[in-house]
């Protein structure tokens, strides 16, 4: 176990964008950043992180949380494994408490998998580089395709000796199961051999580099015996997801904003070799939607590298239409006759490589038209087809700007009206939208990404007591600015109830206690959270809304038990409905729009972010809370009053009108200092 006081050390010198740009591209957007999202396939980023809040949140899917949450998420990570990630990123040295058996079953069965690829890994590299044979045979023919030897250890090369089971005896003589070695495909389903003999062996990397699975390529120039033999697939090897070299090639290729893709394994390490670490490979298969998207999350420019003939090159394009669907902006590159780029590079060296595909690399759609051209050429019922077939390529592309400049290019191209071009092509797109339709009516719930729309959310005028204030930093008009679920979280509970009034002044309290609870307050020296709840102590019980109370409670018994909280103990809170409040609650309002200013007439530069400025919003937040609950108690009061006189109660009358002027007092007091105009007496 990790000691609660690493874990906050741990969290404290988390960043949740350099954990996030590890695995997705950022750009920049005002003070957040955003990206694609790496949980759902989508190609307008609607991914953001908001670095001051530390957390981040999808507005197309809505997944949300901070860096635990996100490398539980998208690493398949245990609570602890996450932060022994983020510990090792951060350099910090975990002194961890002894575990119980139980414990250690647990995160050993979990990571299991990756423990035996491990084992096996570091046995290939150890029959390479320590053995006479491996040296002699295995080494040998990795320099002799003009490998060095940093090359050969940065992708994880490694030998698998012409030995029934090598590997296999090794394992049990080190306490590795020889279960685990089956169920990765290290050994043959009776256990009885290994699955790699004879072979030179490559690692498979997933993207945060653990070894997924590996391939074998043989040495033997025999053509009978299958050049490459593969692991099979498994819990951690999903072939579709993966492209090999990713992981080593991922911060080029947000650097450089360009990612090469090639077929073989030699041609991605001969590449990067020679200093081009941009590069990727299908490994010899169509490349799948996962794969693609796993692209379009580090770049938008995708160039293909071909070294076949004009038949295969012309299968292989069919399946890139499925990458103009994903926005990506695709060219093609052909390698001169007879290469392919691992030899190219291998005998022109880098500098030539790049030179060569940035001259000769074609756009997809000029590229396939240039080459069905050439093929119809004279065939006027082949050239009808390639039309359609071009015009049905362009139809994919999201983006409508891009697409009609396709298709006036083309249409000089294929010497075929713009027109008739732009008509084919809204009918296409037309027909796919009508499916889309369609699909979506037969199963509204999976249907969509996004939510359905819910009520808009209440005016914000509608509350006499709160009129629309410019120091307010929940400015409601800006959520026309949102994201449709934007606007319903912040608005409506899970059960889409409405929430009343006074409920945003609950939520605000819940807020600040949330996210600035452990906050020192520079002049009280005490928490943010102490202050708040020895403020409104009595007021505990008597929250509107459960789920808020709940938190405050909560909170309250925590600071009697002398224990802290922060925003990390909520995110990550037992009860699902706080965890969700937490991040909902911590995401809005997400960034202030980029008209606040025109809107409120409002200098931007004078409203500081509510992170800088707690300690006004804090006290500003608890007067309005405490306002409101003044007014609930003047109505009860009022009614008491009312009441009393009604049944000739002349000194309780008296009583409860004395009550209701010091509410009344109370509330002009707390009034006045918000700034609030107050209705009534
Ligand atoms: N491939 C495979 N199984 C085979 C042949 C090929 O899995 N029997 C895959 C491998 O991923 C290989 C890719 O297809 O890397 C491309 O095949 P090829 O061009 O033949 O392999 P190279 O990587 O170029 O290997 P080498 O240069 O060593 O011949
Ligand atoms: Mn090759």
């Amino acid at each position: 176990m990790i000691p609660p006081k690493q874990v906050q050390e741990i969290l404290d010198a988390t960043r949740i964008e350099e954990v996030i740009e590890e695995f997705v591209s950022l750009r920049r957007r005002g003070v957040n950043l955003i990206g694609l999202c790496p949980f759902h396939g989508e190609r307008t980023p609607s991914f953001n992180v908001n670095p001051a809040r530390n957390i981040f949140k999808c507005f197309g899917c809505g997944k949300a949380g901070d860096a635990v949450t996100f490398l539980k998420e998208h690493e398949n990570l245990t609570y602890p494994e996450a932060l022994r990630w983020l510990a090792r990123k951060y350099h910090i040295e975990i002194q961890e408490v002894e575990r119980t058996p139980e414990q250690l079953a647990e995160m050993q069965l979990a990571d299991s998998l990756y423990i035996v690829n491990e084992f096996a890994l570091q046995h290939f590299q150890q029959q390479l580089f320590d053995t006479d044979e491996g040296k002699s045979v295995a080494l040998a023919y990795f320099r002799k395709r003009g490998l060095r030897e940093e090359t050969i250890r940065a992708f994880g090369l490694g030998y698998a000796p012409d030995e029934r089971d090598l590997l296999l005896r090794k394992a049990r003589n080190t306490g590795h199961s020889p279960e685990l070695l089956k169920k990765v495909g290290l050994c043959s389903q009776d256990g009885g051999r290994d699955f790699f003999r004879a072979r030179v062996m490559f690692a498979i990397h997933n993207l945060s580099g653990k070894v997924a699975a590996f391939a074998g390529r043989t040495m033997s120039a025999e053509k009978t015996i299958p050049k490459y033999i593969n692991s099979p697939e498994t819990e951690i090897y999903v072939k579709n997801k993966i492209l090999y070299g990713a992981f080593q090639a991922k911060k080029a290729i947000r650097q450089l904003d360009e990612c090469l893709l090639v077929e073989g394994y030699m041609d991605v390490i001969s590449l990067y070799q020679a200093g081009i670490e941009n590069v990727v490979a299908s490994s010899g298969t169509s490349l799948t939607e996962g794969q693609l998207q796993l692209i379009r999350r580090n770049t938008q420019n995708l160039k293909i590298l071909y070294d076949g003939d004009p038949a295969g090159i012309k299968a292989a394009l069919r399946g890139l239409d499925l990458a103009l669907e994903q926005d990506l902006n695709v060219r093609i590159c052909l390698l001169p006759d007879g290469h392919d780029p691992d030899s190219y590079v291998q005998e022109f060296g880098g500098e030539q490589f790049k030179k060569f595909t940035t001259e000769n690399a074609k756009d997809f759609i000029f590229f396939k038209t240039d080459l069905l051209l050439d093929e119809t050429k004279g065939d006027p019922i082949k050239r009808a087809g390639l039309v359609k077939d071009i015009v049905s390529s362009i139809a994919r592309i999201p983006d409508p700007i891009k697409r009609s400049v396709y298709l006036r290019e083309c249409s000089g191209l294929l010497q075929v009206s713009e027109q008739i071009l732009v008509a084919e092509a809204n009918k296409l797109i037309g027909q796919t939208l009508k499916k889309r339709e369609e699909k979506a009516a037969r199963q509204p719930s999976a249907a969509s990404d996004q939510p359905a729309p819910s009520a808009p959310p209440p005016a914000w005028g509608d509350d006499p007591f709160f009129p629309p204030d410019p120091g307010a930093y929940f400015p409601p008009s800006e959520a026309g600015e949102l994201p449709p679920e934007w606007t319903e979280k912040q608005v409506a509970q899970p059960n889409n109830e409405v929430k009343t009034a006074a409920e945003y002044q609950e939520r605000d309290i819940v807020r600040l206690l949330i996210q600035f609870g452990s906050h020192i307050l520079p002049q009280e020296q005490i928490s943010v959270g102490e202050y708040i709840l020895a403020d409104i102590e009595e007021s505990l019980s008597d929250f509107d809304n459960p789920l808020y109370g709940k938190v405050a409670m909560e909170c309250h018994a925590m600071l009697l038990e002398g224990k802290t909280f922060d925003q990390h103990y909520f995110i990550q809170h037992e009860l699902a409905e706080v965890a969700n409040l937490a991040i909902d609650i911590l995401a809005e309002p997400w960034e202030f729009s980029p008209n606040w200013e025109a809107m409120w007439n409002y200098p931007l530069q004078n409203q500081p972010m509510p992170e800088r400025n707690f300690n006004l919003d804090m006290k500003q937040a608890l007067d309005r809370f405490k306002l409101k609950k003044v007014q609930k108690m003047c109505a009860i009061n009022l009614q008491r009053v009312q009441n009393a006189s009604k049944e000739g109660d002349h000194d309780a009358m008296i009583r409860f009108m004395k009550i209701q002027q010091k509410l009344n007092e109370t509330r002009n007091e707390i009034a006045l200092r918000t700034g609030t105009v107050v209705f009534g007496k």
